[in-house]
């Protein structure tokens, strides 16, 4: 049991409660942590972007009027410039109208030509700048204008670094996942210790449940912590009631079966122990009780059949063999068996039929079904009385109605009838062979076929069964 439980922990209620805390708790923080160090990063970048971009116009315009571009002996202006690039951890180089670099702070690559993509832009008007994230520095060109004509002569190109941006976030980082850990332990905590209170309330019910199960006759359980936990009380409490009512009835059913085996048992014990008990029977007499024997043996082997059937009948609806059965025939080769009964009897059978009829039923279980009423009607009739069987259907249903024009039931006892081994009246029915199965058998056969079956009666002038089953089998 405790190993069931550990392996199916990830499917408990408490590891979603823990995840739903851990996914509340924790990813609102580290969407936040992101969101932070995404705004640091741009804040800190544009920032520097513009100092450098005004430093390099004041720059620029410095230079220009020193008409640096075309002399750079300014020790003024190469000292800022070698300032500039120190400060800001860079490097600048001047290019000139033709594209040639004729200053480079760092001065590997004076001479050169340098006229990529940005330099063209810039000498068309447009100062580009340009943040390279994952190399960490900032790109940036500033049009060097002539002071009058303001025709563009010239480019500044500054690559700044933007390293002790990195660090900073680095260090900002550090410190969120420092939080984040922190967070997460303790949510982790809080969502165990949570859990585990949240679903007390259930291990109560299943443990109140168990142990109920060793001994459930007259308790109940009450957990009443949460709303759900009393519904799932009162459920179950519902269905232990039920249970007790399954229990009873079996107990009595068993008690009624031993009962109605053991009552020809007797009887024949009797017939048998008298004629052992008397010396020289004459041999009538012992013709006379064995006949007597005889007709208990057969009530016996009855009994047994109905029980038999009855068991069959109480099974699972998969038990059924389902075919297309005419019903008309059926109904016929029933009332055919039965002719001789009712002759007997002096009962007139009739059959009317309103329209041929092929349903989806288990021709066995149903035939057993309908001729139990058809004989009821012939048994618990009166001489010359009547059977009238009818036979229609709809689009859905097939109907059968078995009336009869015998002794009728008692209003007390039409509820009753149905059930295992209920007579009307005990000693008549044992006359007439009756084991007081016959009904429970009808219903539950047309139970499984899910249809109806309703009686109405009237003391004295007859009754009148009323059946109702789908034309096609609903599984
Ligand atoms: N058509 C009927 N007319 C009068 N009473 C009936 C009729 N059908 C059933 N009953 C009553 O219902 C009881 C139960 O019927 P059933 O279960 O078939 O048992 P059984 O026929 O073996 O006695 C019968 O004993 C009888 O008292
Ligand atoms: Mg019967």
């Amino acid at each position: 049991m405790k190993e069931k439980m550990k392996q199916s922990f990830f499917k408990s209620l408490r590891f979603r409660i823990m995840v739903l805390l851990v996914i509340i708790g924790i990813l609102p923080c580290l969407i936040i942590e992101k969101v932070i160090v995404n705004s640091y990063e741009n804040r800190a970048v544009e920032w520097k972007k513009m100092n450098v971009k005004n430093q390099c116009d004041i720059l620029g315009n410095q230079l220009m009027k020193e008409g640096y571009l075309e002399y750079q002996q300014s020790e003024v202006i190469n000292g800022e410039l070698s300032i500039l690039s120190t400060v800001y951890n860079g490097r600048i180089l001047i290019i000139n109208r033709s594209g040639r670099i004729i200053k480079d702070t760092y001065d590997i690559d004076e001479g050169k030509y340098m006229l990529s993509e940005e330099v063209i832009q810039c000498f068309e008007g447009v100062d580009t700048s340009y943040y390279d994230e994952s190399n960490d520095y900032i790109e940036q060109t500033v049009s060097l204008k002539d002071g009058k004509s303001k025709q563009i002569d010239g480019v500044m190109l500054v690559s700044i670094s933007t390293g002790e941006i990195r660090d900073s976030i680095e260090i900002l980082e550090h410190r969120g996942n420092l939080l984040m850990l922190a967070i997460s332990i303790l949510v982790l905590v809080l969502g165990y210790l949570l859990s585990k209170s949240l679903v007390k309330p259930f291990t109560r019910v299943s443990k109140a449940i168990e142990e109920l199960t060793d001994g459930y006759l007259d308790e109940e359980i009450s957990v009443l912590d949460y709303s759900e936990t009393q519904m799932l009380s009162s459920v179950f409490n519902k269905m232990l009631k039920r249970m007790k009512v399954l229990d009873d009835s079996r107990q009595e059913f068993v008690a009624n079966v031993s009962h109605e085996l053991k009552t020809p048992m007797t009887s024949i014990k009797v017939l048998a122990d008298s004629l052992v008990g008397q010396e020289e029977v004459p041999v009538e007499l012992y013709k006379e009780f064995m006949q007597d024997i005889a007709v208990e043996i057969d009530r016996e082997n009855k009994i047994i059949t109905d029980l038999l059937a009855l068991v069959k009948m109480d099974k699972k609806a998969s038990d059924l063999n389902i075919e297309k059965v005419n019903i008309n025939e059926l109904m016929e080769s029933i009332l055919k068996r039965l002719k001789p009964i009712a002759d007997k009897k002096k009962v007139e059978l009739v059959l009317e039929t309103y329209r041929p009829i092929v349903a989806e039923v288990d021709e066995v279980k149903l035939s057993l079904a309908l001729s139990n009423l058809v004989e009821n009607g012939i048994k618990y009739n009166v001489e010359d009385g009547w059977v009238h069987v009818t036979l229609n259907a709809d689009h859905k249903y097939f109907y059968v109605t078995v009336a009869d024009s015998g002794v009728g039931i008692p209003k007390d006892s039409i509820d009753k009838i149905f059930e295992r081994f209920y007579r009307v009246d005990k000693s008549h029915s044992r006359e007439i062979g009756g084991t007081g199965l016959g009904l429970a058998i009808t219903r539950n056969a047309i139970a499984m076929h899910r249809g109806a079956v309703k009686v109405k009666s009237e003391e004295q002038k007859g009754t009148t069964f009323s059946v109702r089953i789908p034309l096609n089998y609903i599984a």
